[in-house]
């Protein structure tokens, strides 16, 4: 049996999708019914249950966005460092095996060749950078799960969010067998407040920038897939493979959807920062040569994103 924490959650939900379409034996622990964050409780639930696998997919996200974590301090500690650290006790201390959902808002930018020569770079909205995005994406490199995150309390600035989801990685790499799933900007063909599709759809004004993004039951599949090829434990990014830049995402918007709005940029940084976000957001790309040599399929990213639009499903 396998259980599944942080169920009625957006990414918990598509976890408990994929595990009954597979038809796995699964339990949902709900700390309205279990409160699963407490290391007695859920010691006391392993050694009882003696569940084969643990999917952790609770933790605490800022809504509507990530400045909501900034005011929330605690409760974001908590969800997202206290949380994973105590999972990995209880299922260290049973020899429980577990997955956690992780982010990869832990960095920012990319690794560029340029002459040659690769170095990370945080900031891909310089305007050298988007020629080259444009122009060369051959020279984008994703950062690797051997990479130290670049947008944590270690290596600020980063958002307080981002901060607690690296110490969180920090507190857990290596304790126990446990697999590090890093998710990034979910999407997928249904529309609501928590789908990436749904909220550029819904901004006054477009930030453009370059990321990867993860479509949401891709995501569930590769993580389940990773466990039950009985891939080695550590860190893996999953995202499907590539990147996209937010003009490439609105243009297959109106392209595929055709809505009756314009769409209009902010002009800058300098301008979304002033009017539209309050902590700073992390943008970047990932590398999933990690994911694909453990034998996980997954689509690239231009397809699942296209798949999803012209299967969109308009939310109510
Ligand atoms: N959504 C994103 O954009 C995104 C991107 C990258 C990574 N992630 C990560 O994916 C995981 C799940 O995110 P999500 O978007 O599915 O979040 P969500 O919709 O807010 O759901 C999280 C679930 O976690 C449980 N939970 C346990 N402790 C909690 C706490 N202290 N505060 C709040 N909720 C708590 C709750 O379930 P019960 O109360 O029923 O137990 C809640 O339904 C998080 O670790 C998040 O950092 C999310």
């Amino acid at each position: 049996m396998i259980v599944l924490l942080g169920a009625t959650g957006y990414i918990g939900e598509a976890f408990a999708r994929e595990l009954s379409r597979r038809g796995a034996s699964f339990v949902s622990l709900s700390r309205a019914h279990l409160d699963y964050t407490r290391f007695e409780v859920l010691l006391h639930y392993l050694q009882k249950h003696q569940p084969e696998f643990v999917v952790n997919a609770a933790g605490y996200t800022g809504k509507p966005n990530v400045d909501a974590c900034e005011t929330a301090r605690a409760d974001t500690l908590v969800g997202n460092t206290l949380l994973p650290l105590t999972i990995a006790q209880a299922c260290a201390a049973t020899g429980t095996p577990w997955g956690h959902v992780s982010s990869g808002c832990i960095f920012a930018g990319a690794k560029v060749s340029v002459n040659g020569q690769t170095q990370a770079e945080k900031d891909l909205t310089r305007a050298d950078l988007k020629k080259l995005v444009a122009e060369h994406p051959e020279a984008i490199h994703g950062f690797t799960e051997g990479d130290e995150p670049n947008f944590s309390f270690r290596q600020p600035p980063c958002s307080f969010y981002s901060g607690t989801k690296a110490l969180g990685e920090e507190a857990i790499n290596g304790v126990g067998r446990s697999y590090i799933w890093r998710l990034r900007i979910p999407f997928d063909e249904v529309d609501s407040p928590r789908n990436y599709l749904s909220k550029v759809q819904r901004y006054a004004k477009v930030y453009d920038n370059v990321n990867s993004i993860s479509h949401r039951t891709d995501f569930a599949r590769a993580c389940l897939d990773l466990w039950a090829g009985r891939a080695p434990f550590g860190i893996y990014n999953v995202v499907n493979p590539g990147f996209v830049t937010t003009r490439q995402v609105i243009e297959a918007i109106q392209r595929i959807l055709k809505p009756a709005r314009k769409f209009e940029f902010w002009e800058n940084d300098e301008e979304f920062y002033r009017v539209a976000a309050k902590t700073p957001r992390s943008n970047c790309v990932m590398d999933t040569t990690k994911l694909l040599a453990a034998g996980v399929k997954i689509r690239p990213v231009q397809e699942a994103l296209e798949d999803s639009l012209k299967n969109w499903k308009r939310e109510g």
